[in-house]
């Protein structure tokens, strides 16, 4: 009998414990919000001040604002803010007659973005230029924009110039981009994301937890456009976010960013299409890999575990981005390096594609005679190839997020411009027109 009791009263104990383990281990795993954190204090919503939320939540504050220190390069990217236009000088005549001719340098972390957009040669501070900057520019700086789009409306917000926002933009990037103060859940705070997806058929509202680590970058990791004369943010996903369905959308607006100087090519400018380009079949993403896995991975502080929000380009800590999947991160790492490689230098030779197509359409232009019909033709064929070649350029992984999509569109931008410049020669007989490497452009290291 008093085994009986004995054996009973332990195996008890085992379930017991059994079920605390479980439960402590289901809870730890649940997001924030439904491990109900305790707040220290009331965060009123879309607070735009960061160390108001850096009270209740200091870990995430703190790596939060290394962000804004970080100056370490990669062979690529990293968060030293050097010049594109140094580095690949090509990239001048691409963008001529654009401010991106002008000043274009690399993104630096998250608590720079304002400090960075005010500093840019790209503004134009004359607001009786009919060029110059609108407001919508501060659409992905800034904690304030959340507030101040729910006050005024994106629409009056966007019809404003760059100088009159100024005074109502006080903080960079920071925790009301991404989060619902008090429930800390992650949430979709642009309109234009809203809008976008709206568009498809789809409500954010509805997606699960993991989707939300990376539709939450979303909110400026995108193509967008300024809509009309209101400088209205959009983006062109009413077809798709597939570079196809992105250009096809281009073409039924009749939208053009600038015209090419004596080329006068309707040109575009892609934007950071790194959602657009990472979600199109990637292997990353079709096996449930989200943007938060490689750039905000779990760490801890002692016994406390929380996402790093210090947010860089992961081969700085490839061990803690890539390591929680692939044991073998150098093995990764040198993949990373390979695929960057073999993009970068696809990429020079469609600059030189694309050059080649300027040349022979600026000349055709130039001799006056040319085959209407033929011209525009090279024309529309030189819009396609930049904008290609630009969806991969401006996407800031060197084709990392989506190696194949990256190396299948700079093909096909290739073939497009040569087509361009075939087409342009055509247009005035002038076979002078098909030689290639027609600017010469000195690399620089
Ligand atoms: C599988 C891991 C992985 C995923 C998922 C991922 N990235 Fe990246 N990301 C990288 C790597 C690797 C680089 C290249 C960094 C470099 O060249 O230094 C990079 C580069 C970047 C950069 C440029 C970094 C810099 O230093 O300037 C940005 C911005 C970025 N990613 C945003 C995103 C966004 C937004 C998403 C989701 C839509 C995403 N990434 C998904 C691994 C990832
Ligand atoms: C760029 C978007 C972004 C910004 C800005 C941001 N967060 Fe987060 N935060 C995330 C993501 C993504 C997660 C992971 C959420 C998940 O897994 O459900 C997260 C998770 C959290 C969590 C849950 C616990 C954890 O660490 O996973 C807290 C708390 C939090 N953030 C606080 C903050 C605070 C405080 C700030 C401002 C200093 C901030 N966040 C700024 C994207 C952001
Ligand atoms: C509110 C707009 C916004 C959101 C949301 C946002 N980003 Fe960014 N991100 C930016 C801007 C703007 C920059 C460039 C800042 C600069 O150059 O000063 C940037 C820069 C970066 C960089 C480069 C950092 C470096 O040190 O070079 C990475 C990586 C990055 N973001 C990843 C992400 C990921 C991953 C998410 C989602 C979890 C995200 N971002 C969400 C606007 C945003
Ligand atoms: C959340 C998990 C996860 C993280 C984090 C992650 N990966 Fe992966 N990675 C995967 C999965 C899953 C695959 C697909 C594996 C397969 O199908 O065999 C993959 C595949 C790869 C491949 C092969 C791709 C191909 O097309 O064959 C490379 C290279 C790679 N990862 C690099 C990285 C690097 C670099 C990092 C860190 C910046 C990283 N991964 C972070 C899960 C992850």
């Amino acid at each position: 009998m008093k085994n009986y009791t004995t054996l009973i009263l332990s195996g008890l104990v085992i379930i017991l414990a059994a079920v605390l383990v479980g439960v402590l281990t289901y809870e730890r795993n649940q997001p924030a919000e439904e491990r109900a954190v305790q707040p220290l204090v009331e965060i009123a919503p879309m607070e735009p001040d960061s160390s108001k939320w850096g009270i209740n939540f200091p870990n995430q504050y703190d790596s939060f604002m290394k962000t804004e220190t970080n100056n370490t390069p990669t062979t690529f990217a990293g968060s030293s803010q050097f010049s594109w236009l140094e580095r690949d000088p090509r990239q001048v005549i691409l963008f001529a007659g654009y401010p991106f001719s002008k000043d274009y340098n690399d993104d630096r972390g998250h608590a720079n973005a304002l400090a960075d957009v005010r500093a840019t040669g790209r503004l134009n501070l004359d607001d009786s230029n009919p060029k110059h900057t609108p407001a919508t520019c501060y659409s992905c700086k800034s904690t304030d924009n959340p507030g101040l789009w729910d006050e005024l409306g994106m629409e009056a917000y966007d019809k404003m110039t760059f100088n009159e926002m100024t005074p109502n933009i006080n903080n960079s990037i920071g925790c009301a981009n991404c989060h619902e103060a008090g429930t800390m859940r992650l949430i979709v705070t642009n309109p234009a994301l809203k809008e976008a997806l709206a568009a498809q058929g789809k409500d954010w509202e509805t997606f699960t937890r993991q989707e939300m680590r990376t539709v939450v970058c979303a909110n400026c990791h995108v193509e967008y456009y300024f809509k009309g004369d209101g400088k209205y943010l959009t983006f062109p996903w009413a077809n798709g976010t597939d570079i196809d369905s992105i250009l096809a959308y281009y073409e039924e607006s009749g939208f053009k960013d600038w015209a090419y100087p004596d080329a006068d090519t309707p040109m575009l400018k892609a934007q950071h299409p790194e959602y657009e380009f990472f979600t199109a079949n990637s292997t990353h993403y079709n096996a449930g890999v989200s943007c938060a896995d490689c750039h905000m991975p779990y760490v801890s502080d002692g016994a406390t575990k929380y996402s790093s929000h210090d947010v860089h380009s992961p081969l700085l800590n490839a061990e803690q981005s890539c390591g929680q999947c692939h044991t073998d991160t150098q093995y990764v790492t040198n993949r990373v390096a390979a695929i960057q490689e073999q993009v970068a230098s696809t990429k020079i030779q469609t600059e030189d594609a694309i050059l080649d197509a300027i040349t022979a359409i600026k000349a055709a232009v130039a001799a006056g005679n040319a085959d209407a019909a033929l011209l525009d033709q090279a024309r529309k064929l030189h819009r396609e190839a930049q904008f290609m070649w630009d969806f991969v350029s401006a996407e800031n992984s060197t084709g990392f997020h989506n190696p194949e999509y990256a190396l299948k569109i700079l093909a096909e931008s290739t073939n497009r411009a040569r087509q361009a410049q075939m087409l342009a020669a055509q247009s005035i007989g002038d076979t002078s027109l098909l030689s290639t490497g027609t600017y010469y452009v000195t690399p620089t290291p």
